[in-house]
């Protein structure tokens, strides 16, 4: 399906554009030459209110892509963002830069491009647009990026613009059509293929923690209330998994926070170690305690001064009392416990320490 003013010879342009996401929504789908061309993400939707448009994507049977007969912007009202979606907009020519009356069958008002443009800069993750340069979408999208590249039409070769509401990417979701002729994207492509097999020959923790280090310097560029989360790549024997962690700077407890997952030594970096080690079969192996309550406790206990044996021996206590249960026991039950004499091979020790508290 061919359609006036598609993508079908300049789609790279803007799949250069696309940083990564996991969920990729093209509206005004018609043709979808840049949906059919760039990588699919984890979750593909095409929409578009023509009953023929529609039809012929059903015909192709692609499953990959969910199929919405709408318009974008009822759509946009009811769809749950979660900000690692990336719209991509492709409406009908605004009217001031179209040569040509009437091309489609859903066309578009000076009205309906002012409410997709009210929409557009109002959602809450990447956007990229596409059309001829118009003083409406630039006084609408103020602050948005834009990139421009030629495209021959049936009668002469026009500028084309595509705006985006974030900073040019570094990383891109599909590098495939990198550079701008084949010479460069040849020679792109094997510059990262040299890259690509000196990842694969890292160590896999190093590689988890390096393919993470990269992940949150995408995640950097898009504007703070996006970033709700960060997400950690971590890389097994069957392929990439991805996990969320709490945003850097949302609370652990009382005043720490989680910091980012690359940055040693914040809780959210050892909650990803931890994680990577046991995805890779390589779970951490504890010194004395059986969790990591455990652990810590036990290192806590034999801290400040205290002779090993006696740590070890308060620490046993409060495991076999229960300490370390689903419900963790007041301040006052954990005083009195250290407070009891402690068995250290035929002597009977005091805890030197039972009513200091943690700092
Ligand atoms: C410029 S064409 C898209 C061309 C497409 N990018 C390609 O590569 O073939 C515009 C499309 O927008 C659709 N459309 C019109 N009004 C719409 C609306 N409110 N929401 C979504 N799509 C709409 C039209 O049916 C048409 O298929």
């Amino acid at each position: 399906m061919r359609f006036p003013g598609g993508k079908g010879k300049t789609y790279h342009h803007v799949i250069n554009v696309m940083p990564p996401h996991r969920v990729y929504i093209e509206t005004h789908l018609g043709g979808g030459a840049v949906m059919r061309h760039k990588r699919p993400a984890a979750r593909n939707i095409g929409i578009d209110p023509d009953l023929k448009v529609v039809s012929a994507w059903s015909a192709e049977g692609l499953s990959r892509v969910e199929l919405v007969r709408g318009r974008a912007e009822d759509f946009f009202a009811q769809y749950e963002f979660r900000g690692d979606e990336l719209v991509y907009s492709d409406p009908p020519y605004h009217p001031q830069t179209r040569r040509q009356p009437r091309v489609y069958n859903w066309d578009y008002s000076v009205e309906d491009h002012e409410r997709l443009l009210a929409l557009l800069v109002s959602l809450p993750c990447m956007v990229i647009l596409s059309g001829y340069a118009n003083s409406l979408y630039s006084t609408s999208l103020v602050g948005w990026r834009t990139r421009t590249f030629q495209a021959k039409t049936h009668t002469d070769v026009r500028e084309e613009t595509l705006w985006f509401n974030f900073e040019p990417p570094q990383i891109l979701h599909d590098s495939r059509y990198l550079g701008t002729d084949f010479r460069t994207r040849q020679t792109t492509k094997r510059r990262l293929q040299r890259l690509r097999d000196k990842v694969a020959r890292m160590d896999p923790v190093e590689r988890a923690v390096f393919l993470a280090m990269a992940k949150r310097r995408v995640s950097l560029h898009i504007p703070e209330r996006r970033a709700m989360t960060q997400t950690g790549a971590i890389l097994t024997r069957t392929g990439t998994i991805q996990i969320e962690f709490p945003s850097p700077d949302a609370l652990l407890i009382n005043d720490v926070r989680w910091g980012a997952i690359d940055a040693f030594p914040t809780p959210a970096y050892w909650q990803y170690q931890v994680i990577a080690r046991r995805l890779a079969g390589r779970p951490a192996a504890y010194k004395l305690g059986h969790t990591l309550s455990e652990e810590v406790a036990a290192c806590v206990l034999g801290g400040h001064g205290i002779p090993a044996p006696v740590g070890i021996a308060a620490y046993e206590k409060l495991r076999k009392s229960g300490a370390f249960a689903e419900t963790p026991p007041s301040v006052e039950q954990f005083e009195a416990w250290l407070r009891e004499p402690l068995q250290v091979g035929q002597r009977k020790v005091r805890y030197r320490f039972a009513a200091q508290k943690a700092r």
